[in-house]
């Protein structure tokens, strides 16, 4: 992808690892608007999560609301592990501003044509919006420069039930209309995520530094850093902003694969699981460019830059 600038478009549902994937992304691209989805907790939290954020890091970027709910069945959130307002309950001050009245499937559209051709979608949350937003214009992935979505658990060993990641689990109908409508689109799955955290002493060590981001980050990391801890993990998964850093440096990718990959929507046990058709067996054409390898000391170093360290 050369230098050229990498001009984003960010669903998510704020949500810890969101946060550190929007500071990156405001760091390494240029960030045309961010769209709201129900996820980790309800709407009314990640948008108010988003607007601080911003406030934060002294962004200007329009944020738009999505759906508040699922297209189908409801869905349970992940509040036991991103807190109750999913910024780790720390009471900050709310920001004063406002979100933007045009709802986020509409803004995209309408930033899809503004940018032809140029925009990077990240997904970051379910797939509601996004779902949304094909729907209403099947035409859109023509006007698109990349999709990357963080969601699935390629070989089947998911976060939210025994099979099925959140991302995917929550909203199955959604990820269903993306994976089959899109055309091809990067994914980065929950379980390349596992086996790429964050040693924990490192990002104690960065959190401890100065500075508004990683004093922010620490605050809202605070109770997921426990959490992941308890769960006897190593490292700190940062699943949003490991998908944000393929998004802005491809060339971080040191392995993939071209693979079809579906949702299942009915199986009892399954739903939400992400059928990989590793071997080529249903015919289906790939859809999806799975990644299977992560340059890592990359990644941490974007990680660093992204609270603002400069080499880490
Ligand atoms: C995904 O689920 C959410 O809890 C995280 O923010 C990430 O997007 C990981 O499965
Ligand atoms: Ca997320």
């Amino acid at each position: 992808m050369g230098d050229q600038e990498t001009v984003l478009f960010i669903d998510t549902d704020p949500g810890v690892d969101d946060a550190l994937a929007i500071m990156m992304a405001h760091v390494f691209g240029r960030v045309v608007g961010l769209g709201i989805a129900a996820g980790n907790v309800g709407l009314a939290h990640t948008t108010a999560n988003a607007l601080k954020l911003l406030d934060v890091i002294g962004s200007e970027a329009p944020v738009f609301r999505g759906a508040p709910q699922t297209l189908v069945r409801p869905a349970h959130g992940a509040a036991h592990v991103h807190g109750a307002d999913g910024f780790g309950d720390t009471g900050y001050l709310p920001t004063s501003r406002g979100s933007d009245a045009e709802h986020a499937s509409l803004a995209l559209l309408r930033l899809s044509h503004a940018h032809p051709c140029a925009l990077t979608i990240v997904v970051l949350g379910p797939l509601t919006n996004l779902a949304l937003a094909l729907s209403l214009d099947p035409a859109l992935p023509t006007r698109v420069r990349r999709l990357v979505v963080m969601g699935g658990a390629v070989t089947g060993q998911g976060n939210t039930s025994a099979t099925a990641e959140f991302n995917v689990g929550f909203d199955p109908e959604a990820a269903h209309v993306v994976f089959s409508r899109w055309g091809e689109f990067q994914l980065v799955d929950w379980e390349l995520c596992m086996r790429h955290a964050l040693p924990e002493g490192r990002l104690e060590s960065w959190l401890a530094h100065g500075g508004a981001r990683p004093a922010f980050f620490a605050a809202i990391s605070r109770k997921i850093r426990a959490f992941s801890h308890d769960q006897g993990r190593a490292g700190l998964v940062l699943a949003d902003a490991l998908a944000m850093a393929v998004a802005l440096q491809p060339e971080l990718v040191l392995a993939s694969r071209r693979r079809s990959i579906r949702v299942e929507l009915d199986g009892f046990l399954t739903r939400g699981a992400t059928v990989v058709d590793w071997n080529g067996r249903g015919g289906q054409p790939p859809n999806a460019l799975i990644a299977e390898a992560i340059d890592q000391q990359g990644f941490e170093r974007m990680v660093a830059e992204s609270l603002g360290l400069a080499n880490g």
